[in-house]
């Protein structure tokens, strides 16, 4: 693809993203208000209001564009690439009224080799955003990892696995090991948010078991981009939901531990798909 053609394409995903978030931050700071909690029906509307904005947008600037979206699936519209949507990821920090929540595209035309990452978070009015080979941005700063490489003094970014009750008792052991051995661990709500803050120093290290591609596309060419590693729970798998990602120097640190627990947990899901 050519330079002109991403160059179009990360601009209209800016763009939309931050046209999706602040309709989306209005409503939740205005119509909604404190009686939002809870009303999931609610949620469900602005996570499918945001996903239609997004690609009605795209389509009507490139038709034979493809979609991958959360809520509404895979749509094929000709020889085009595809995009990749998370409309709303940190739906529950949304509905209960908590700032990190953002809105995820992402821009591929090979399968899991995304050329472009759009992160927004509406109420810091932070916009992360790389292109495979041109670096990582927030805003309009350069970002890189962090060149931390003391474990002791180590963020950690972990999220608990909810929706995977088989899985809490290996991932407690895994939270203990990081409670004990590196310098403090955080849990923001968003893994778009999560992949952007280890992409700019923020955060050392973010895992997390049993991510959807949509999740993380995005996140992935900003981290790789910003000089970040990737990994996988799974050491002989090339592509799966269950993600380590770092900093350079902690790579090694990180998935040693987090393999040689879920290994030794005995709880992968029969059948585990790539993405789950
Ligand atoms: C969720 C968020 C959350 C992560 C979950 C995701 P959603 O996405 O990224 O941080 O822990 O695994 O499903 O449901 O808010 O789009
Ligand atoms: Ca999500
Ligand atoms: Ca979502």
């Amino acid at each position: 693809m050519s330079f002109t053609d991403i160059t179009e394409r990360l601009e209209a995903a800016k763009k939309i993203a931050k046209t999706s978030g602040a309709m989306i931050k209005e409503k939740q700071l205005s119509e909604l208000g404190t009686s939002f909690k809870g009303k999931s029906d609610v949620v469900t509307l602005m996570d499918l209001e945001s996903e239609r904005i997004i690609k009605n947008y795209l389509h009507e600037q490139f038709p034979s564009d493809n979609f991958q979206g959360e809520e509404t699936g895979i749509e094929r519209y000709g020889d085009g690439g595809t995009w990749i949507i998370d409309p709303i990821d940190g739906t529950n920090n949304y509905v209960h009224g908590i700032a990190g929540y953002t809105i995820s595209i992402a821009y591929e035309t090979e399968k899991y080799v995304p050329l472009l990452g759009v992160v927004y978070s509406p109420v810091h009015d932070d916009l992360y955003w790389a292109v495979r080979g041109r670096g990582a941005y927030r805003n309009e700063t350069r970002i890189t990892c962090s060149s931390q490489s003391e474990v002791k003094d180590a963020l950690t970014i972990i999220s608990p696995p909810l929706r995977y009750p088989h899985f809490i008792d290996t991932y407690s052991e895994m939270i203990r090991r990081m409670c004990i051995e590196t310098g403090d661990v955080r849990d923001f709500g968003s893994a778009a948010l999560h992949l952007s803050y280890v992409a700019d120093g923020k955060a050392d290290c973010y895992f997390e078991y049993g991510l959807k591609y949509h999740d993380v596309a995005a996140g992935f060419v900003i981290v790789s981009e910003a000089g970040g590693r990737l990994s996988f729970f799974e050491p002989e798998i090339k592509f799966s939901g269950n993600i380590i990602v770092t900093n350079n120097q902690l790579h090694l640190w990180y998935t040693s531990v987090v393999r040689e627990i879920y290994q030794k947990g005995g709880s992968r899901i029969e059948n585990e798909k790539v993405f789950l």
